[in-house]
């Protein structure tokens, strides 16, 4: 596993980092798969794992709180998210700060954060949603003052809404934020036009998330794929979504080297750029925590089939099922 420094934290951090939303979020999980698929993240070199109290109201921080003790000889960096006051994903421009984030609503969820993951402090506290017009109000920034000169959140970060990259920048400015979460994959690559310059020359930790997309980028997802009543993906993979995203990703199929995934060629795309520090996948069993961490072995994809992937580029704007 290799490591990068993750911005002004110092951190040094895994590439391929851990996402815990489905584990805890997703119909179908199999909890003692989980838990072994855990176990072997750590012991192949993965150390950032990104939660939220929103995975199951707590019941993801807390299972992250448990590998820690389990493996309280290693350092392994935890990143968690207030969820909005008003427990809507995403924020919509027209909300308000004290609609979503009120100070005293960043002190509760960080206490029931605390107590979930039953640690003295977190490494990293993440506001779920986020508002760029929200940049100049107190009430946040008094909250993260508190929070911080009392020793309980180390630093601070923002994860963006969903094909938003840019409804942070602003924010970024205003120095109280040290890292951004963005969707960035084959397909989502707006945030190289204009975040992740801001986030290099404010040194920034930056972490890709969803870079499946969800999963399509597997390349295991086809037009017939349903998803169980009450998962998630049930409501996002509408036809008009899954049957475009479908089509995206088959065609990329013909420009994979002979021998690799499409998980692979994902992944290997993300890491061929440095802005990114750490990637977040989701997993669930231990044989993608396999394929995903063996990713991170120093190898470049070669650079021509890197100028084709970016020629896979698919700008979206947020619709009523993109949430
Ligand atoms: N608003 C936010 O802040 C926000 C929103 C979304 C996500 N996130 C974070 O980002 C993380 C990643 O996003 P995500 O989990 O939604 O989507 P993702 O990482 O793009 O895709 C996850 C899907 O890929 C599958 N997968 C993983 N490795 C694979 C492999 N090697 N081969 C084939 N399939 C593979 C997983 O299967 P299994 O599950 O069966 O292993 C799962 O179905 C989340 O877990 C969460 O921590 C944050």
């Amino acid at each position: 596993m290799q490591h990068r420094k993750f911005g002004r934290t110092g951190w040094s951090i895994s590439e391929i980092g851990y996402g815990m939303w489905g584990l805890a979020g997703w119909k179908g999980t199999d909890q003692t798969e989980v838990l072994k698929a855990l176990d072997m993240s750590v012991e192949l070199g993965c150390n950032f794992y990104d939660t939220a109290w929103g995975y199951g109201a707590g019941a993801s921080e807390q299972i992250l709180g448990r590998l820690m003790k389990q493996h309280a000889d290693k350092r392994l960096y935890c990143a968690t998210k207030i969820p909005p006051k008003n427990f809507k994903w995403p924020s919509k421009a027209h909300y308000t700060l004290e609609e979503c984030f009120p100070a005293a609503h960043i002190i509760e969820y960080t206490e029931k954060s605390l107590t979930n993951l039953n640690v003295d402090c977190i490494d990293l506290q993440q506001f779920h949603v986020w508002e760029d017009s929200w940049a100049h109000h107190d009430e946040w920034k008094k909250a993260i003052e508190k929070l911080k000169s009392e020793g309980k959140v180390k630093h601070f970060g923002i994860s963006v809404n969903r094909w938003e990259p840019d409804n942070v920048l602003t924010t970024l400015r205003t120095g109280f934020i040290d890292t951004v979460q963005v969707i960035y994959n084959i397909f989502d690559q707006n945030p190289e036009d204009n975040l992740f310059p801001v986030c290099r020359e404010l040194n920034i930790g930056v972490i890709a998330r969803v870079p499946f997309d969800e999963g399509t980028l597997t390349g295991t997802l086809t037009k017939s794929t349903v998803f169980p009543a009450g998962d998630w993906r049930a409501t996002y993979f509408v036809p008009e979504n899954l049957n475009a995203s479908v089509d995206h990703a088959e065609a990329l199929r013909p420009l994979l080297p002979a021998g690799m995934s499409m998980a692979e060629m994902a992944l290997r795309f993300i890491l061929c750029n440095d802005e990114v520090h750490t990637i977040i996948p989701g997993m669930r069993s231990v044989k993608n925590v396999i394929a995903n961490t063996r990713v991170s072995d120093g190898q470049r994809l070669e650079s021509t089939l890197l100028k084709k992937l970016k020629q896979h580029r698919w700008d979206r704007t947020p619709t009523e099922w993109s949430q």
